[in-house]
């Protein structure tokens, strides 16, 4: 079968010039509702829709530039090793716009999220070298057409390529080309998310990993798929009505389930620690005492809360130093690409 997504670059890069440098970046996202197991694991497609929201700032800036000395691939200023894992996807990546033609690229990214620490940093990372890719090559994309590429190297950048409230359907189309991003025409300014950061170290499975072998061995698994799809719609209401007393319970809910999916993975798959248990204990305990706030946790042990501006002050005396982040804040959304 032809492939709608590689159709879509070999058809852009048809007119594509030489390439010129160009820097785009992207906001991380986090999933409200989540994208946990893949119906084609190739094309990164999706069991279930899932709806997430994006990070302001937080995120990856993505330089793609000519070469002189061949292939180069840089992280956080540093050079990485042309064998390394990061290296090899990044380039396996740039070559799907580049084919076999012999274009040495240097791909200079920096993530202002610790990478893979559960913080989504494939997701800002993909979103933003798809779209640094598409404007060096001088490509004339969309957003839903780029949402599309991301999806090939990591499927929740999907939804990295807006900022707010994001749905990515999951599509029907065995090519994939109904499977992208959508961004919610919506604004919620009293919206906020606190970051609190357990560990942000390296974590011992990637996303990938845990996400295929929970599908593979959980016998809870077979209930996800369905809970998670009514769990999408049922929170993007929610959002539509700013109605954050259904939507915590709703999105804290979804996330302790994918969470227990993994738990009966065999072996088990596990991201959360004892402290992320008791960041969630404590929060429990602040909830009984009125506080409107709540939990989402990804593939790492970092406790994610989503609550209103009214509970900030709150929020920031039960988790000193928690990162606040107000997603609709017009100061921290100026993603621009540049040049
Ligand atoms: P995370 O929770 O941070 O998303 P994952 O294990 O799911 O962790 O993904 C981390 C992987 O994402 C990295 O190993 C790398 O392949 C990719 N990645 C992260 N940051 C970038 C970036 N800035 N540019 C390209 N790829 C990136
Ligand atoms: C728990 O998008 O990193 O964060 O498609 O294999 O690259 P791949 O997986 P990835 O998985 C994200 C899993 C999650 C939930 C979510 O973001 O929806």
């Amino acid at each position: 079968m032809r492939d709608a997504v590689r159709d879509l670059i070999d058809n852009a890069m048809k007119s594509a010039r030489a390439p010129e440098p160009f820097t785009a970046r992207a906001p991380s996202n986090i999933a409200l509702s989540k994208y946990w197991g893949k119906r084609d694991r190739a094309r990164n497609l999706p069991l279930n829709s899932s709806l997430s929201i994006s990070l302001g700032t937080w995120g990856s800036e993505t330089r793609v530039a000519p070469s002189e000395a061949g292939d180069q691939v840089r992280l956080n200023g540093h050079p990485l090793a042309a064998g390394s894992a990061f290296a090899r996807k990044a380039l396996a990546f740039a070559d799907l716009f580049r084919g076999q033609n012999d274009i040495p690229l240097l791909i200079d990214s920096h993530n202002t999220i610790p990478t893979a620490a559960g913080l989504a940093s494939s997701a800002s990372g993909f979103a933003a070298l798809t779209q640094a890719l598409s404007g060096a090559f001088g490509l004339a994309l969309d957003k839903a057409e780029m949402s599309r590429i991301a999806r090939l190297g990591s499927g929740s950048a999907t939804r990295s390529l807006w900022h707010g409230f994001v749905r990515w359907e999951r599509g029907t189309a065995e090519d994939g080309h109904d499977s992208h991003g959508v961004p919610l025409d919506l604004a919620w300014p009293a919206f906020r998310i606190a970051i609190i950061e357990v560990d942000t170290a390296p974590k011992p499975w990637s996303s990938r990993d845990g996400m295929n072998h929970t599908v593979d061995t959980s016998p809870l698994f077979a209930g996800w798929p369905a809970q998670a799809e009514a769990d999408c719609t049922a929170i993007e209401t929610a959002i539509a009505g700013r109605d954050m007393a259904t939507l915590g319970p709703l999105v804290e809910a979804n996330a302790l389930m994918m969470h227990a999916t993994m738990q009966a993975a065999r072996p088990a798959v596990t991201y959360l620690t004892g402290e992320s248990w008791a960041v969630l204990a404590r929060l429990q305990a602040a909830r009984a005492e009125g506080l409107a706030a709540y939990a989402t946790m990804d593939a790492g042990p970092n406790v994610k809360l989503i609550f209103e501006a009214a509970h900030q002050a709150d929020v920031d005396r039960l988790f000193p130093g928690a990162r606040m982040i107000a997603p609709f804040d017009p100061d921290h959304t100026d993603f621009r690409n540049k040049n």
